[in-house]
């Protein structure tokens, strides 16, 4: 696809996201030349800066992009960083943006990026709507001479009904289709892998429904803690900070029924019916049963002595905000009736790690007795990260007499695959959102359904009507009744390498 020219808005420019993630993101699509040939990219936030100085913050002096242009020709690097500009809007976000209007139409003139404009609100979300308006009462949202997208970043929304405020709230302003809401999970390369493993595949799709499958397991684990982020996190929690986004839309793509194509509105469809077949929980016995969360406590961590959650800055000192939250729900629809799944995220755990387990049912009629095997059942496990790729457990025998049964692994991982770029998430999805291609962003109905499931649990949560609150020390997998969760079934599988 070649991209077609335009000028990237960025609001909220001088925030951490900038120089972090976007602007890295930009110079990959510069060197992999995916850039269209005439693009300029328009820094706008309230702090007053000129261009010159703004090319230096998030490109000639960034410690994000220090090593990536280190060895690079000046003049390479120079026709990169003079395509950055940048607005001040001015002290506030709430103001006539007849100014920015007149600063795009005459970068549009002189560089002939066309009408396309990408507004990218990288702001704190409660200006979204704000931000949304002021555009379109300077008539920059009209799609007359080139299209306009409008692309926000999480959280979308703090509950259902914030999140169905925030979608009529921005739906006046800009039309469903320019609305591009990112969850960066949906840009890393193996998520997008379980539709290919799913939907290209004779081998995995017939086993997968309730007569194959025992129960789904999916781990998210960090290393870090909250670091500098202890004011934003402690007002969210790791339920809405990473269960109702990244974990349910993984949830989504392992639970969806084969759409009808790639095209994005057939595999977002497929998504939401998946999403909206989730039992939601509503009675206190089902939510006490089926819900766990916990606080990390101070504890040594590689040699180093680590903060427990309510010592870190920024966080009450008597909060009651999860930093690990672990759910066992259901799937009310024909492919997954009875099974259930496991999903939990949490900080401060072992190790970083991001995977899907599917764990089959052990054969109907068990021959070999006494195989020896502890472990039995068959496991197709996705790793999302960090070592990407995809592993499949079963049983062999052992040589000898006798049938002993062993474990084997067929395992592929992406680092295997020579020369292959596994492009960042932000690389990817800021390319789509160039290229207009929704397929990878949370749509509407989504990120509400997604809230559906979500709400009765904070609710009972922050209700107070669950008192327990476990603590865990940093760097273990969770309390020490998180099995607790998963009785009946086993235990966590609790990943180190492979
Ligand atoms: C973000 C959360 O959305 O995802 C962070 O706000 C979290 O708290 C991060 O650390 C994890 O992303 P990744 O890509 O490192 O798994």
């Amino acid at each position: 696809n070649k991209t077609e020219n335009q000028i990237l808005v960025i609001f909220g420019a001088s925030g951490d996201l900038t120089a972090r993630k976007l602007v890295p993101a930009l110079y990959n699509l510069y060197v992999a030349d995916q850039l269209p040939d005439n693009f300029v990219v328009l820094g706008a936030s309230r702090s007053d800066m000129t261009d010159t100085q703004f090319r230096n913050r998030v490109v000639l002096e960034s410690s994000y992009l220090k090593d990536k242009i280190k060895d690079q020709d000046a003049d390479y690097i120079n026709t990169f960083a003079n395509k950055f500009f940048y607005e001040d809007l001015g002290g506030s976000y709430d103001t006539d943006y007849q100014r920015l209007r007149t600063r795009v139409e005459d970068l549009k003139n002189k560089y002939q990026t066309s009408g396309n404009i990408i507004y990218y609100l990288s702001t704190p979300p409660t200006l979204y709507e704000t931000i949304a308006q002021r555009l379109a009462d300077a008539g920059m949202s009209t799609q007359n001479h080139g299209w306009k997208r409008l692309v926000v970043e999480k959280p979308f929304g703090y509950s259902l009904e914030t999140a169905q405020q925030l979608n009529k709230g921005l739906q006046q302003f800009f039309k469903e289709h320019q609305i591009y809401r990112i969850d960066h999970y949906l840009g890393k390369e193996t998520v997008q892998n379980l539709l290919v493993t799913r939907f290209a595949n004779s081998i995995f799709e017939p086993l997968w429904n309730r007569n194959y499958i025992h129960h789904v397991e999916i781990t998210n684990a960090e290393k870090v803690g909250v670091e500098k982020r202890g004011g934003y996190y402690d007002k969210s929690g790791a339920l809405r900070d990473m269960f109702q986004n990244h974990l349910l839309q993984i949830v989504s793509l392992v639970v969806m029924e084969p759409p009808i194509s790639d095209a994005p509105e057939d595999i977002r469809d497929e998504k939401v019916k998946a999403l909206k077949s989730l039992r939601i929980m509503n009675d206190e016995q089902t939510l006490f049963d089926n819900t766990i969360r916990a606080q990390y406590t101070s504890s040594v961590i590689d040699g180093k002595e680590v903060k427990g959650y309510r010592e870190e800055e920024g966080v009450d000192k008597n909060s009651t905000t999860e930093t690990y939250a672990a759910i066992k729900f259901f799937v009310d629809n024909w492919r997954w009736k009875d099974i259930p799944f496991y999903v939990r995220t949490a900080k401060r755990m072992p190790t970083k790690v991001t995977e899907v387990v599917i764990h089959f049912k052990t054969p109907h009629h068990q021959i070999f007795k006494d195989s020896g095997v502890h472990d039995k059942d068959n496991k197709l496990i996705i790793r999302i990260q960090p070592d990407e790729g995809i592993l499949v457990k079963f049983g062999v025998k052992v040589p000898g007499q006798g049938f002993k049964v062993e474990r084997a692994n067929l395992d592929f991982y992406y680092s295997s695959l020579v020369e292959t770029h596994v492009m960042d998430a932000y690389e990817r999805l800021l390319l789509d959102a160039m290229q207009g291609d929704a397929t990878l962003y949370a749509r509407a109905d989504e990120v509400e359904a997604a809230w559906e499931f979500v709400d009765p649990i904070l609710k009972y949560w922050e209700d107070g009507k669950d008192v327990r609150m476990y603590g865990y020390a940093s760097g273990v997998w969770g309390p020490e009744n998180s099995n607790d969760l998963i009785e009946g079934i086993g235990e966590w599988r609790n990943p180190g390498p492979n």
